[in-house]
């Protein structure tokens, strides 16, 4: 046995969080899978769990589920408070997809700043936030001054404070990068902003279940997030949305729906919205994926947020260990940052041929993720991860790398018909 597999090993048997992987379904143990930053696995819990909500409460009970079904949003938000999220209960609630709580939110916080005209973000922003501040800042006449952030290295706190002026409203940025995993200095960022009297909205897709996200020491204002990466909530799963408590009542969203009405059935003539995180809300929740979300966050609470960031780093340095002894030789380059404290849970290789490479490794069973120009992007899910698939599926591209065999794929990607 070599020593990289020999600390795997010793990694793996000294996990706390080892046990959790058997909460899952996992059918392959051969199957390395890196992509539980883009759909978590599947927890036992929730196979069961929609078992029972799709044959008795929806089956049996029909329209009576709605008792069981009316409260799920705010149960699941409240679930993340505290072990997963820095954030009190009553400030995240479960709605819509996370692109369409950020155009809320953006809406909301813009509509708080009237008389400014500047909306700031990144080019390393994820595309539908971007394209979803584009479409704010059409609609409204306002400048959208976009960052250039280098990919590898994540958002420079710098350069967000130099951007900064008394015209900005709102600041929105993501807090782990989709590509790098480069963390954004949140409490850094959120000082400089509120000094300027602008809003924050970080989008936590990548972060939440990853890394703590200090969104109360920082006084952050607004966020929204995936819960199918991380939180395993499942393929469409609601998004969750976090206001700090001391603004929702200056904000009003701007779609409004009976969801969001201080008296939901009352059915009164006229919208007023409740005095609480529930104004965010809009129509009718898709229980199934709630549910989903709901068990995933629970999980994800019971192993805790800190227990999770330390294995995440610590796969993070293991990851970087191989690419250091195997990969760096072979002519990939790091494309994420090597400081475990400014990592999210996914390690990033540059490579020309990232997209061959990618294909390549599909075909030898290990699952990784492509992302745009060139990169190929390793999803370390603390939860179900163990140390020596790192040592697998990291081999596998070594190997395929080595002897040429990923030349055999397409160089682009190739459109299905
Ligand atoms: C950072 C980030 N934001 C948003 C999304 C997607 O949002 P939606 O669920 O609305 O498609 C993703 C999806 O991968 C993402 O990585």
């Amino acid at each position: 046995m070599d020593d990289l597999l020999a600390a795997a090993r010793a990694l793996d048997a000294r996990d706390d969080l080892a046990g959790f992987r058997s909460r899952f379904i996992i059918v392959d143990d051969d199957l390395i899978y890196l992509d539980g930053n883009s759909l978590g696995r599947l927890p036992l819990a929730t196979r069961d769990r929609l078992r029972t909500v799709v044959e008795t409460e929806w089956g049996e009970r029909l329209i009576d589920g709605w008792s069981e079904w009316i409260g799920l949003a705010r149960e699941a938000g409240a679930a993340l408070a505290g072990r997963v999220l820095d954030a009190a209960p009553e400030e995240l609630v479960l709605a819509d997809s996370t692109t369409v709580n950020l155009y809320k939110l953006a809406a909301a916080a813009l509509d708080a700043r009237p008389g400014r005209r500047v909306i700031v973000t990144d080019d390393d922003n994820f595309p539908t936030d971007r394209y979803v501040l584009q479409g704010l800042a059409a609609a409204r006449g306002l400048d959208l001054r976009v960052l250039a952030t280098d990919p590898d290295r994540g958002v420079d706190a710098a350069a967000v404070r130099d951007a900064l002026d008394d015209d900005v409203a709102l600041v929105s940025l993501s807090h782990v990068a989709y590509r790098s995993g480069a963390v954004a200095d949140l409490p850094g960022i959120t000082a400089d902003a509120h000094a300027a009297g602008a809003l924050t909205l970080w989008d936590l897709s990548h972060s939440v279940g990853s890394v703590p996200i200090p969104l109360a020491a920082a006084g952050a204002d607004l966020a929204a997030g995936c819960t199918y990466k991380h939180l395993n909530g499942g393929p469409g799963a609601p998004s969750f949305v976090y206001v700090r408590g001391g603004l929702q009542a200056e904000l009003r969203q701007p779609i409004w729906g009976w969801f969001g009405q201080r008296d939901q059935f009352g059915m009164a003539g006229g919208y007023d919205p409740a005095d609480s995180i529930d104004r965010f809300l809009v129509g009718t929740p898709p229980v199934l994926g709630a549910y989903g979300a709901l068990e995933g966050i629970r999980l994800t609470a019971e192993a805790g947020i800190d227990r999770i960031a330390a294995k995440a780093r610590g796969l993070g340095r293991y990851a970087c260990d191989l690419y250091d002894a195997w990969l760096a030789p072979l002519g990939l380059t790091l494309a994420s940052p090597r400081d475990d404290d400014r990592r999210g849970a996914h390690v990033t290789l540059h490579h020309p041929q990232a997209w061959r490479m990618c294909q390549a490794l599909k075909a030898a069973k290990v699952i990784p993720d492509f992302r745009t120009p060139d990169r190929l992007r390793l999803g370390l899910a603390p939860l179900y991860t163990r140390y020596e698939d790192v040592y697998t599926g990291l081999a596998r591209l070594r190997d395929i790398v080595a002897d040429g065999s990923y030349l055999a794929f397409p160089a682009q990607r190739t459109r299905v018909t």
